[in-house]
């Protein structure tokens, strides 16, 4: 679906749920992680690209106090009608709830909408594969309360504001990198992004002959909210017994792989001794894959995130045995460059990196041999790197 396509759809939903025409429409894209997986939050640098799909956003701002909201993706649900102000956190998981809670952190940093507003929502990433829908709709969000309300607070802020949503409003204890990637993202480049100081990179995307290849497992991915507060907390607890011998470390990723083998004994627990290595080569892996680019060496580049792959799956447990199989049948296909699991984990997406030529036999093989092992079909999609958020009509 072409962004002309969405925009009339998004803007077809909302004439036939509100009546009359939106003010204007904005996009915010999903994200897809090249590698850095499970160190945004332990002050590390991730690698990741906005993607051409996401969510977009039809709106128009009511004269009463209102918030009416309806989703293209859920018909059924028809228009949800809520009162406007400042919100005490709900725990829902309806959808809504990413848009009170954006309205609500703006309204913490003294950004208030003095009037309410109705938006009609269109989708376009796949639902729950990992690909930050979510992050997507909060950027969204704010980015029309900034254009519509006049809050110069830009991009940074904003991705800042839909994570403090998240984890506030919605209770998850996400890192930045979704909404960082959704909110900065550029065409036909990655952010190399330091979550310490939110300081970034655009680097361009080249991979010469070869294409991005997002897999996802059409796995529901159960649980997979509170095993990713679980882990963030473990990382939490190792940084404490970390810092109990070097009082002066800043984050876990602040470590050299040399440095984690001298202290690293200092924490206590073998599971959570595991969390923290992978967090610490992770991070070194990262910085290496983004030298690789830099320099041509793609090779390298896949390499490294074939080794992702496996300190996810066996130091941080954050993989299943359908993103393991999509990884080996990736690393098994001659022509696959590199493949690992994306995204916080436990079902989702991989990302591959393969050459053209062999893009067509990867989906079919794959494909084949996914659906023998799992039972139901695996979903490919050939992509690049997308713009930021942005107004788009
Ligand atoms: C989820 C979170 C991110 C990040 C990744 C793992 O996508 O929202 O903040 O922690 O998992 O890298």
């Amino acid at each position: 679906m072409t962004i002309e396509e969405a925009v009339i759809k998004v803007k077809k939903t909302f004439a036939d749920a509100f009546g009359g025409e939106a003010d204007a429409v904005y996009f915010a894209p999903g994200r897809v992680n090249l590698i850095g997986e499970h160190v945004d939050y332990n002050g590390g640098h991730v690698f990741p690209c906005a993607l051409t799909l996401g969510t977009y956003g039809a709106f128009r701002k009511r004269a009463d106090k209102k918030i009416r909201l309806i989703s293209a993706n859920f018909p059924e649900n028809g228009v949800e009608e809520l009162p406007a102000g400042v919100f005490a956190p709900l725990s829902s998981d309806s959808w809504t709830a990413y848009v009170l809670g954006v309205v609500w952190a703006y309204a913490g940093d003294g950004y208030i909408c003095d009037t309410g507003f109705d938006l009609a929502i269109y989708g376009t990433l796949p639902g729950k594969s990992g690909l930050s829908s979510s992050a997507s709709l909060e950027v969204l969000v704010g980015t029309a309360l900034m254009d519509q309300y006049g809050f110069a607070c830009g991009q940074v802020r904003n991705a800042l504001l839909g994570q403090k949503a998240e984890n506030k409003y919605v209770g998850v204890n996400c890192g930045i990198m979704d909404q960082f990637s959704s909110a900065m993202g550029k065409k036909d480049h990655a952010i190399f992004l330091d979550c310490a100081s939110l300081s970034y990179q655009h680097v361009p995307l080249d991979l010469g002959d070869a294409s991005l290849v997002i897999v996802n497992t059409n796995k529901p991915h159960v649980l997979a909210d509170s095993a990713y507060n679980e882990r963030r907390a473990q990382c939490e607890t190792a940084f404490a017994e970390l810092k109990a011998v070097r009082p002066d470390l800043p984050s876990l990723c602040a470590l050299t792989p040399e440095e984690f083998l001298e202290i690293g004994s200092a924490i206590k627990d073998p599971d959570r001794y595991r969390r923290a290595r992978h967090a610490v080569m992770e991070e070194a892996r990262t910085r290496c894959a983004v030298a690789a680019l830099l320099g041509g060496q793609l090779t390298e580049f896949g390499r490294l995130m074939n080794a992702s792959h496996v300190s996810l799956r066996d130091d941080f447990e954050v993989s299943c045995p359908e993103l393991d199989l999509l990884a080996s049948l990736a690393w098994d296909t001659e022509g696959v460059i590199g493949g690992r699991m994306t995204g916080g984990g436990f079902g989702g997406c991989t990302v591959n990196i393969v050459r053209n030529e062999a893009v067509e036999g990867f989906v079919k093989n794959a494909g084949a041999a996914y659906r023998k092992e799992i039972g139901y079909d695996a979903s490919f999609y050939v992509l690049g790197a997308g713009e930021g958020a942005r107004c788009v009509g």
